[in-house]
């Protein structure tokens, strides 16, 4: 059984005084063990948010990394340095990350590759855009991220990953895939792990999908059978929305 993990990413909100709020309030709401929750702050705020989750069953991520443990990278942040904060999970190569920033492939490759490294668990994001969903190529363009990602990883790495379906124009928009188009895709990738990593690492790998996932179609989503769990932004500012999530999760 693979154990449903939630991950709000925050990306460029809140202060470090309203992280360590939020998950103050967040602790209060107990929610179990069924569900596994992960918040990922600024970089800012890993620490505080760190020391506010101790005793918690609240998991920490970051929402990006360098592949180097360190060097000559003016405003990156290491593998090393997520680890000694306590940070258990980084997403990479968000969306967000290659539109804006210019990231690849073949560069969160490097990045998956150091995080396991270092011990920390990649959340590793593919999706397409609305003209490749539309052009009906959507399954080969989430096939040739998946493969290029996890390329010249074990079946025993990828086991351990977790993956996100993020359909780009679902990001923000307030338009959800459907949970049909959603589970077609999770299954798709699934397919592509077995095919490549064998049927163990398929099995075992956790696929969320992202993309305006809320407290009301939380349910639905999760409930197909190759979905396991949700990346979560807009509605994992709000505490309310977040363990709303969660609970319907359960
Ligand atoms: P959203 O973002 O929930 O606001 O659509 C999801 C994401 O970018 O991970």
């Amino acid at each position: 059984m693979r154990q449903i993990i939630i991950a709000g990413n925050w990306k460029m909100h809140k202060t470090v005084a309203e992280a360590v709020s939020f998950v103050e309030e967040l602790k209060q709401k107990n929610h179990g063990t069924e569900v596994e929750a992960v918040v990922c702050p600024t970089f800012t705020a890993l620490a505080a948010v760190a020391e506010a989750l101790k005793g918690s069953n609240i998991a920490l991520g970051a929402q990006n990394m360098h592949w180097e443990t360190q060097g000559a990278y003016t405003g990156e942040i290491s593998p090393a340095m997520l680890k000694e904060l306590g940070v258990k999970y980084v997403i990479l190569g968000h969306s967000e990350r290659r539109q804006f920033f210019g990231e690849t492939d073949q560069g969160v490759n490097l990045k998956v590759k150091a995080a396991l490294a270092f011990g920390l668990v990649p959340i590793v994001c593919v999706g397409e855009t609305l003209e490749q969903r539309e052009a009906g190529t959507t399954e080969e363009i989430v096939t040739l991220q998946t493969e290029g990602a996890l390329k010249d990883l074990t079946p025993e790495q990828v086991a351990g990953l977790v993956i996100a379906y993020e359909p780009i124009w679902a990001i923000g928009t307030g338009r959800t895939a459907s949970d049909e188009d959603a589970q077609q895709v999770n299954q798709s990738i699934r397919q592509v792990i077995a095919q490549r990593f064998g049927s163990a690492a398929a099995e075992a790998v956790r696929i969320q999908y992202g993309g305006s996932v809320k407290p009301g179609n939380a349910r639905g989503l999760m409930s197909q059978p190759d979905i396991d769990g949700g990346l979560v932004g807009g509605a994992s500012l709000k505490v309310e929305d977040f363990a709303g999530i969660i609970e319907n999760c359960r």
